[in-house]
């Protein structure tokens, strides 16, 4: 089946493979998400296989997107957090398209494809301008887009503020592995942001990840300038990102 107006996404993480169609005039998933766990070891072939048997039980025949957690330039994932390092120079696009019958598929990174979904259908399709996405998680994704153009493969994440890269100051993870309570995490997360809008100078923050789920615990507490809004979409961004970027054409 493929339906006029729908397209299939498909978001890869450490540990789920989740995919759905998506009604592309209004963000929504069309049906219940399938789940897949990741197989482990996370190799590109036995995360191909997955991906297709996700397809083929949703009975999908058009084309597909899909997310890693990863750098992805002209298809070749650059790099691989939190999957197996064998995906680094991997031809993504064609490994799933291969595995896919040969159909018409685009990779982009997680944070990318919830960027595009969050900015389009979820909290910040009210505001103008420049919208930075950050998703709190094992590590930091980030996602940058400017009147709804995707600026790929942005890896904020990275940027070290202070001599300390941002993941590892203020990832969701350090506030586990680290005991933090909300003010200590939020105190790291203000440094993060404030390093963050005095060079790009966002109109928003949107905050991504499990933990903007309790954003009303850390947000208040934040010390920067501009506005951080928790996301809505949760645990569909990818899901419908990943859906917008193939029906958009982008191709990191
Ligand atoms: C990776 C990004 C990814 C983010 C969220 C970071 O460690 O470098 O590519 O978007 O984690 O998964």
């Amino acid at each position: 089946m493929s339906v006029r107006g729908h397209a299939f996404g498909i978001d890869i993480g450490g540990s789920g493979v989740k995919g759905a169609a998506v009604d592309l005039a209004t963000g929504e998933l069309v049906h219940e998400r399938i789940k897949i766990a990741t197989p482990h070891p996370s190799t590109p072939q036995a995360v191909a296989e997955a991906a297709a048997a996700l397809v083929a039980e949703a009975g999908w025949d058009g084309p597909v997107g899909l997310t890693l957690p990863s750098v992805i330039l002209g298809g070749v994932a650059r790099t691989a957090a939190n999957i197996d390092k064998s995906w680094i120079g991997t031809d993504t696009r064609a490994l799933f398209s291969d595995a896919l019958g040969g159909r018409e598929v685009t990779v982009l990174n997680d944070a990318d494809a919830a960027g595009l979904a969050e900015d389009h259908f979820g909290a910040a399709k009210d505001f103008e301008g420049l919208v930075l996405l950050l998703t709190f998680g094992t590590g930091i994704g980030s996602a940058l887009m400017y009147r709804g153009t995707l600026v790929p493969n942005t890896e904020l994440g990275h940027l070290e503020i202070g001599g300390i890269e941002n993941e590892h100051r203020a990832a969701a993870s350090v506030k586990d592995r680290d005991e933090l309570t909300y003010e200590q995490w939020a105190a790291e997360v203000s440094t993060v942001l404030i390093g963050l809008e005095n060079l790009f100078w966002p109109t928003v923050f949107v905050a991504g990840g499990g933990i903007s789920r309790d954003a009303g615990q850390w947000i208040p507490l934040l010390t920067n300038r501009v506005q951080v809004i928790p996301a809505d979409l949760r645990n569909s961004a990818g899901i419908v990102g990943a859906a917008m970027a193939i029906d958009a054409g982008i191709r990191p």
